[in-house]
């Protein structure tokens, strides 16, 4: 658990509740708080443990107790998939150190969708539907603090030698993507090409970027994968933002070995989670939103039961190149 001194309004940013609700259980339990109205370390680490869904850690990296009596954790019968609902930095903070062998993942970045209001402000695509200041889920208020946070918790539970993945659209790459090389050791960025291109003012966005770093050192399991790949994206998805399963794949042939323990806090759709089943590995997900962890439940599930994807049936990938990459791994 990250606990150390916080004031009111980090507290609040890295547990996403409201500062005032935070405020009010902080003098309703009558909390210690320091003569400069910040939190104690003991006090932060009480307002965590009521935050977190009531589950209680009692201060131990004990690994994540699963609160099975609401909606909120899934584990395939062979117990080699897990799921929660649960907020990505309060998931992290339970995870015990150096437990994960790969992260995966595509965060939902605030900062992109503030720039989206571009040209005269208006909201475009699929977001304007949703009317103004609405949005399709909810984000991670991915300030440089809490994406520090995220950051430093990712290389805590990330063993050793191993790599891990983040994905970025064009301006969160320009803010937050530096931070990364603080913390680990990046190589690369891979460009995602989807070969269509989508909605933009300027020039029209085909591409996304996505961060390829290490922690310690470890080559990729195949040499001959070049850093642009091309995959279509997801037409008629069924959750905002679905990725294409083929992209997760692509980032397993290159790092994972069989069994390997998966890692992706922004679990959306749960596309990485299926890559994660067909590549044998096992996998730990989850994601804010109620309705991700419904359909990643339901979609899981039923891949095991029919081998089929019911959110994504058909390969999205065209290129002859890539096909071949995914098929050596
Ligand atoms: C870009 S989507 C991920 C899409 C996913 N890669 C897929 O293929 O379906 C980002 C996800 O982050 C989730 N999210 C936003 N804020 C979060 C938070 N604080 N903790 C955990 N998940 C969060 C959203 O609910 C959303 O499902």
């Amino acid at each position: 658990m990250p606990v150390r001194e916080y004031t009111m309004s980090e507290l609040s940013e890295v547990l996403t509740v409201c500062e005032e609700d935070l405020a009010e259980y902080v003098r309703q339990q009558n909390l210690e708080l320091k003569p400069n109205g910040n939190l104690t370390k003991k006090s932060s680490q009480l307002v965590f443990e009521f935050f977190q869904n009531g589950v209680s850690l009692n201060g131990k990296k004990n690994g994540i107790q699963p609160n099975t009596k609401d909606n909120s954790f899934f584990e395939s019968e062979d117990g080699r998939i897990k799921i929660y609902r649960q907020d990505v930095l309060t998931f992290l903070s339970q995870l015990p150190n150096e437990s994960v062998d790969l992260i995966i993942t595509d965060p939902a970045y605030s900062g992109m969708n503030q720039m989206l209001k571009l040209g005269r402000g208006k909201i475009i695509g699929k977001y304007s539907e949703k009317g103004d200041g609405q949005r399709w889920f909810e984000e991670f208020h991915d300030t440089e603090q809490n994406y520090h946070v995220f950051l430093d918790e990712c290389y805590r539970v990330l063993k050793k030698n191993r790599h891990i993945y983040i994905m970025f659209d064009s301006y969160s790459l320009l803010s937050l993507a530096p931070l990364a090389r603080k913390v680990f050791d990046v190589k690369n960025i891979v460009v995602w090409d989807k070969l269509n291109i989508g909605l933009g003012h300027y020039f029209r966005r085909r591409h996304e970027f996505i961060l390829f770093a290490s922690k310690g050192k470890r080559p990729l399991s195949l040499k001959s994968i070049p850093d642009v790949w091309r995959i279509k994206r997801v037409t008629r998805f069924q959750y905002p933002a679905q990725k294409p399963v083929e992209l997760f794949e692509a980032m397993l042939v290159g790092s994972a070995e069989k069994d390997f323990v998966v890692l992706d806090p922004f679990l959306g759709s749960g596309s990485s989670a299926i890559a994660s089943i067909k590549r044998n590995c096992q996998f730990l997900g989850c994601d804010i939103a109620q309705s991700s962890f419904d359909t990643s439940k339901k979609r899981i599930s039923n891949y095991f039961s029919t081998r089929r994807d019911i959110l994504q049936p058909q390969c999205l990938v065209v290129d002859e190149a890539m096909i071949k990459i995914l098929g050596n791994g």
